[in-house]
C-alpha cells in the first residue's frame, strides 16, 4: 500500500517506518522536523521521502495518491499540553480533523489514528475496556477523545478511520525519548545510579514496546474495514499494567548497581487505569511481545553502547526541553510554527 506517515520523524515513526518497509508498503513521511536530529547514535535506514511541511497547513492534494494515512504527528505527551493547551488543541485536534477531511475528500481509503490509553484518565483498579467510560484528565488526552468523535462520525463505505489507544511507549528509537517513564527511569540509573521516582509509586501504566505500536499499526493497515471502521483497539498487554514501583524494580534488576529512591515529592498521581487489551487480539489477531523487562535490558545496552549523556539526556531527548530551546533559539514562534531563516 501507499502509506502517508505523519510524525514519522518521531520517536515511533522511526521505528515504524522500517518495519512497514520491511511489509513491502511504499512509505512517505510529513513532518514539522522538531526533533529530526535528536538521534542517538545512528539512524539504522535511509529516511523515506517526506513532505517537509507544517499538518496545519497540508493540503488536499499532497495527500492524493495515498492508500492509507497512518497519523502520528502531535504534540505528544500530557507536560507539552500543560505547557501550551491552546496550541495542543489546535495541532491535535483542529489540524487532525482537518488532516482527516482533507485526506477523505483526496481519496485516501484508511486513516489509522494513534490515539491512547490516557483518555481512560483515573479509572481505578479495574481493567477498564474500549467501551469503558472516557475522562480524560488533560489538554492532551481530551484532544484524543475529540478526534475519535470527529473522525467516527466520518467513517463510511469509502473512509475507514481506526483509533488505536496505545499505551505508554517504551523501548530503544534512535529517536530517544526521555520523557516517558521506562526510558526516563533506565536513563537515570546509567547516568546517576538511581532510579528516582518521583510519584508514590502507586500508580498503574500500561505499557508498551514502540515496535509492538509499530506492529499493531501495520495489522491495521490491512484489516478487514468491515471490522475495524471507526473502532478502538487498546494496544498494549495486561502482563504490562504495571505500578510505577513495579517499573522501578525492573530498572534496579536491569541496571547493575542501581538503588530505588521515591521521594513522592510531586505527590500522588491522579492519572492511573489498569488497561484489558483483549479487543485487538480477538479482532486482530494482534499480541505485544514485549515485555518490560526485556524492554529495559534493551534500553540499558543500546544508552551504554551509544554514549547516552546527561545533557542529551535532559535537554535534547526530553520534548518539552527541546521545543523551549527551538523557541528560544527564533527557530519556532510562539505558536511552533517554524521561523523562515533569515526572517
Ligand atoms: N510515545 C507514547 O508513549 C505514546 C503513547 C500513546 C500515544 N502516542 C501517540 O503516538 C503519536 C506519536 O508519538 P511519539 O512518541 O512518536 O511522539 P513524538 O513527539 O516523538 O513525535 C511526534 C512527531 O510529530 C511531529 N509534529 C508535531 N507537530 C507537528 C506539526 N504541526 N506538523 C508536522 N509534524 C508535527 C514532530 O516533529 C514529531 O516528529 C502521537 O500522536 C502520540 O500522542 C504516543
Amino acid at each position: 500500500m501507499r502509506v502517508l506517515v505523519t510524525g514519522h520523524q518521531g520517536y515511533l515513526g522511526t521505528v515504524m517506518v522500517p518495519l512497514l518497509t520491511a511489509a513491502g508498503h511504499e512509505v512517505t513521511g510529513l513532518d514539522i522536523g522538531y526533533y529530526a536530529d535528536c538521534v542517538l547514535g545512528e539512524l539504522p535506514a535511509a529516511e523515506p521521502p517526506a513532505l517537509d511541511v507544517d499538518l496545519r497547513t497540508v493540503t488536499a492534494d499532497q495527500l492524493a495518491g495515498f492508500d492509507a494515512v497512518i497519523h502520528l504527528a502531535a504534540l505528544s505527551n500530557d507536560p507539552l499540553g500543560a505547557l501550551a493547551p491552546q496550541i495542543t488543541y489546535d495541532i491535535n485536534y483542529h489540524a487532525s480533523v482537518r488532516l482527516a477531511e482533507l485526506a477523505k475528500q483526496a481519496g485516501v481509503q484508511r486513516f489509522l489514528y494513534a490515539s491512547t490509553c490516557s483518555v481512560y484518565g483515573a479509572a481505578g483498579e479495574g481493567l477498564v475496556g474500549e467501551d469503558a467510560p472516557m475522562n480524560p484528565l488533560t489538554p492532551y488526552a481530551e484532544s484524543k477523545v475529540r478526534v475519535e468523535g470527529d473522525l467516527a462520525a466520518m467513517a463510511d463505505a469509502s473512509f475507514t478511520p481506526v483509533f488505536l489507544r496505545n499505551a505508554t511507549a517504551f523501548g530503544f528509537s534512535p529517536r530517544l525519548r526521555a520523557d516517558i517513564v521506562l526510558n526516563n527511569l533506565v536513563g537515570h540509573a546509567v547516568l546517576t545510579g538511581q532510579v528516582k521516582v518521583l510519584s508514590d509509586g502507586t500508580p498503574w501504566r500500561p505499557l508498551v514496546h514502540a515496535l509492538d505500536i509499530a506492529e499493531a499499526f501495520a495489522v491495521c493497515l490491512t484489516a478487514p474495514a468491515e471490522v475495524v471502521s471507526a473502532r478502538a483497539y487498546n494496544i498494549g498487554d495486561e502482563a504490562n499494567n504495571l505500578t510505577v514501583a513495579d517499573i522501578a524494580a525492573d530498572v534496579v534488576a536491569t541496571v547493575p548497581g542501581s538503588a530505588l529512591l521515591i521521594t513522592g515529592e510531586t505527590g500522588a498521581d491522579p492519572r492511573s487505569y489498569r488497561v484489558d487489551f483483549s479487543r485487538a487480539r480477538t479482532e486482530l489477531g494482534f499480541q505485544a511481545k514485549w515485555t518490560v523487562a526485556a524492554g529495559a535490558a534493551e534500553l540499558f545496552r543500546e544508552y551504554t553502547a551509544r554514549g547516552l549523556t546527561t545533557e542529551d539526556f535532559t535537554d535534547r531527548f526530553t520534548r518539552l526541553a527541546r521545543l523551549k530551546a527551538l523557541t528560544a533559539d527564533g527557530a519556532l514562534d510562539g505558536e511552533l510554527r517554524r521561523v523562515p531563516v533569515g526572517a
